[in-house]
């Protein structure tokens, strides 16, 4: 689906877009003489404007029958929000409709450049869609939908879109191709590979560790999940250097459990399929390193993703195994299901080694235990440090990706010490998300600022939202984009 903005509307055929705000009807003066006729269809439909909401009807221009959506705006003023659902409904509605053309008529509002610009990434994002395998789809379920035209955007929209928006579209693409992709298709080397191939001509510096780079580490707990699988362990490494020399960098973590079986601690099976996105972290590590590279941020940014398959075999860990992480510290893995938390104490170990970060973020679908607490509309946020804490807040209310804080403590630290060795992998059942970020937390060196992201609520929906069909939402690449826009570049 192509993008472009335009001062007028286009000749020929198109199904035509105006938004209302609530009941506040002056912005259907774009359609002329048509807008007595509409306006009174509207009121016969009870139609209120409210946010998303869409009356389609039908009529007359120079003698073709057009297709008109009216898409109700609302009233609030949350208005990069409020465009980008306009433009999701829009497509969201057209994609399949027959229609091949839309044009969102923004010439009767006023929206400045960046409005108009969100207008047309929401539309972008909620067309994304992967039919790789869906080889017998009916006509009518075929997308149609080839162009959005976004009209009287005023100056500057369509440069908005191009330098600060459709980066991220990139970035949460192939975030979404990564997640939905099963796991005999996307496994640690392969992840490695569409990453390379999607990246290219980027800029980003890309670095991979094989497990006998690793076993050298002595990322003992990394490999420790991985040594059931067949599919070797990789670590990502990709470097973004657009901020020129001297300063500490920032890190991106990301989980990135290719498939998660829950290995000899084995997972019911009802469900277990879900467990191909537990490489949602990871994913949107790389989404938001291209992003941000293709967007030229001002910013030195390394992103971390360790790449793991946790599964049950001959040679898989057992409950009560004792492995030496990367930092030196001792962990006795009692589940070999929590096994996110391991993975990511050696990615956070490696990256304060190599590459000294002020600043390290990690967000990995980490615990069941976030989504009893925080259902799927937020994230779960852990920090050791307010500032960062409050600006990364900030970040998900302005990108939509959203985050909760939530508290880490001492006494919570010690409910993972171990008779054995230095600590144990799982705490008791209350609390499981706090237990598993106090676990990480005991990887972060003095000094570092650090933030923790669970986000297993978030990765995957399974209903439709304004800028997302149901299936892979791409959670995360939007909330660093953000992060780097408001933090690093100011
Ligand atoms: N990947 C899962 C967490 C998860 C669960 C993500 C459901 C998305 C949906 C993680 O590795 C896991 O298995 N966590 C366990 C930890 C427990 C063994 C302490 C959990 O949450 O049950
Ligand atoms: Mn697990
Ligand atoms: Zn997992």
């Amino acid at each position: 689906m192509q993008i472009r903005f335009a001062d007028g509307r286009p000749q020929g055929d198109y199904a035509l877009v105006v938004p209302v705000a609530g009941k506040d009807r002056t912005s259907l003066t774009a359609l002329g003489g048509s807008q007595e006729a509409v306006i009174a269809a509207l009121d016969r439909q009870r139609f209120e404007g409210e946010g998303a909401s869409v009356s389609e009807q039908f009529i007359s221009e120079n003698g073709t029958v057009r297709r008109l959506l009216v898409v109700g705006v609302g009233n609030g003023n949350a208005r990069g929000e409020t465009a980008e659902k306009l433009g999701g409904t829009a497509a969201a509605r057209l994609q399949t409709s027959g229609e091949k053309t839309a044009v969102i008529d923004l010439s009767t509002v006023n929206y400045d450049a960046d409005t108009a610009a969100r207008v047309a990434l929401g539309a972008a994002l909620r067309s994304w869609r992967h039919d790789r395998y869906r080889t017998k789809l009916k006509d009518n379920q075929k997308p149609t939908l080839e162009e959005v035209i976004i009209v009287g955007g005023g100056a500057g929209a369509a440069q908005r879109y191009d330098q600060r928006w459709a980066p991220v579209m990139e970035g949460v693409a192939l975030t979404r191709e990564l997640v939905t992709e099963p796991a005999n298709i996307v496994y640690p080397e392969t992840f490695v590979e569409r990453v390379r191939a999607s990246i290219e001509g980027t800029g980003i510096k890309v670095d991979v560790l094989d497990r006998a780079a690793m076993e050298k580490l002595g990322m003992g707990a990394l490999l420790g999940v991985a040594q059931g699988s067949v599919r070797e362990a990789r670590l990502l490494v990709l470097k973004w250097n657009g901020g020129g020399d001297g300063g500490q960098p920032t890190a991106f973590v990301g989980k990135g459990v290719t498939f998660d079986t829950g290995g000899i601690s084995i997972k019911p099976a009802a469900g277990m399929e879900a467990m191909k996105w537990d490489m949602g972290g990871a994913g949107a590590v790389v989404g938001a390193m291209k992003a941000l590279a293709l967007r030229k941020a001002k910013a030195n940014i390394v992103g971390i993703c360790g790449l793991v398959e946790n599964m049950p075999g001959g040679n898989a860990q057992r409950p009560g195994d004792v492995v030496t992480t990367m930092s030196g510290q001792t962990v006795e893995v009692i589940n070999t299901d929590a096994e996110g938390r391991l993975v990511l104490g050696d990615a956070i170990t490696y990256v304060q080694r190599n590459f000294k970060p002020g600043t390290i973020i990690d967000l990995a679908t980490l615990t069941g235990a976030i989504l009893i607490s925080l259902g799927h509309e937020w994230a779960g946020l852990f920090s050791n440090d307010e500032e960062l804490a409050g600006k990364l807040q900030a970040a998900g209310a302005e990108s939509g990706d959203k985050l909760w804080r939530m508290p880490l403590a001492e006494s919570f630290d010690r409910l993972i010490d171990s008779p054995i060795a230095d600590m144990k992998n799982v705490g008791p059942r209350e609390g499981g998300s706090i237990t598993a970020a106090q676990f990480i937390q005991r990887f972060v060196e003095n000094g570092v600022k650090w933030a923790h992201i669970d986000m297993a609520g978030k990765a995957w929906s399974d209903k439709p939202g304004s800028t997302y069909e149901k299936g892979a939402t791409g959670y995360g690449v939007r909330l660093l984009d953000q992060y780097v826009a408001d933090v690093l570049e100011r």
